[in-house]
């Protein structure tokens, strides 16, 4: 096993300090502390299991439960995503038991928001998500002519024959006469649950004429190659922690099977852009939401900050937050686990069992610094 300069032992914490350590009166408020939570693997796991942790930590650091004088200001960062924003929002701030503002959400595809303006006026492949809610994320972005697979498979069922429009789907699809539609852009938003069908219908873009199904560009499978469709992802991660056991597979696998399928077919790498954490533009965009939402609630919005980034994923939680030069909490209740004594891959501020363990610890960790 890699035995490198840093030993798990240095960066454990494993005890709160409960409700004794903290009091509004008492305890100096930690002023530049600011935190970004991942959420699956950090506050839920899985789409229906919030972490009691969770509802703890945000009830302390909004102030409700008159442990801290003031609250702290906190943002979530997720790969995950699937839904506008704003529903979003409500859903977690419903599930979460705090009311989160504008300004306090980052999903893997909010980023994008100003990327794809380019694509305002031209029809875009939407990829993943449930039905036709990413449909509806990539209007909320202003995009006008949107198509979901299910619009491509209404229009030819033979493009991929081997899963059958549902009537719900039916109900839902929004079908034209594709042979005179030019895709501009594919652009995959969430976990697909169709690889199969979604993989084809990329593949099939990346290699046409001009974006229209059912070409083939010539030279399509020659190293000079440039296609005519533009390739997006908004989520890195291979694997995620739901509230199976086991890391289960995520959008990042999907991208792997497409560029290994592509490599096999056309010889050639496939060419796409990528955003989601822990790549610079998303963590950019939110230090931005952050300072937002300072300037929301009125603290000094251009002042020094030290945010903690509460993550459960080295590879993109933790990773991101060491580049963006923001401290890092690995935790324990997700993807990351040390109990083989396993180093994550990347060296986080302290690792922790939880998330109330880990903000604790930074609140103190401020104060023990002085920095209030
Ligand atoms: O699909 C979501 C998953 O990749 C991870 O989400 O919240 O841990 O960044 P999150
Ligand atoms: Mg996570």
């Amino acid at each position: 096993m890699l035995r490198s300069a840093w030993s798990i032992r240095q960066l454990v914490v494993n005890r709160t300090i409960g409700q004794r350590g903290l009091h509004a009166t008492t305890t100096p408020f930690p002023n530049k502390l600011a935190f970004a939570f991942d959420i699956d693997g950090v506050l839920k796991q899985g789409h229906h299991n919030v972490l009691p942790q969770a509802k703890r930590v945000l009830e302390l650091l909004s102030g409700s439960d008159g442990r801290l004088p003031k609250p702290i200001p906190f943002l979530l960062i997720t790969n995950g995503g699937g839904v506008p924003d704003e529903e979003r929002r409500a859903i977690l701030s419903e599930e979460l038991g705090v009311e989160l503002t504008e300004n306090q959400l980052v999903q893997s595809h909010t980023p994008i928001k100003e990327y794809v303006e380019k694509y305002k006026n031209k029809p875009v492949l939407i990829i993943g998500g449930k039905g036709e809610s990413c449909r509806r994320v990539a209007e909320s972005y202003g995009l006008k002519y949107p198509y979901i697979p299910q619009d491509i498979i209404a229009w030819k069922p033979s493009i991929w024959d081997r899963t059958e429009l549902t009537n719900e789907e039916k109900s839902f699809v929004k079908t034209t006469d594709f042979s005179k539609i030019s895709f501009a852009a594919a652009l995959v938003m969430h976990d697909t649950h169709d690889w199969g069908r979604d993989i084809t219908l990329i593949l099939d873009l990346l290699s046409s004429n001009k974006g229209i199904f059912g070409t083939r560009k010539k030279g399509y499978d020659k190293s000079n190659f440039k296609g005519d469709v533009e390739l997006i992802f908004s989520n890195a991660d291979v694997e995620w922690r739901s509230d199976w056991p086991i890391p289960r597979l995520g959008q990042g696998a999907f991208r792997l099977s497409i560029e290994n399928i592509y490599k096999s077919i056309t010889g050639l790498n496939l060419p796409f852009i990528q955003f989601g954490k822990p790549f610079k533009s998303t963590y950019d965009f939110s230090e931005l939401m952050l300072r937002r939402y300072l300037k929301q609630v009125n603290r000094n919005s251009n002042g020094e900050l030290n945010v903690y980034m509460v993550g459960d994923n080295p590879l993109s939680d933790i990773d991101g937050a060491n580049r963006h030069g923001w401290s890092s909490i690995l935790v324990r209740t997700g993807v990351f686990n040390d109990n083989n004594g396993e180093l994550p891959s990347h060296k986080p501020t302290i690792i922790s069992d939880d998330v109330e363990k880990g903000v604790e610890w930074a609140i103190q960790e401020e104060i023990r610094k002085g920095n209030y």
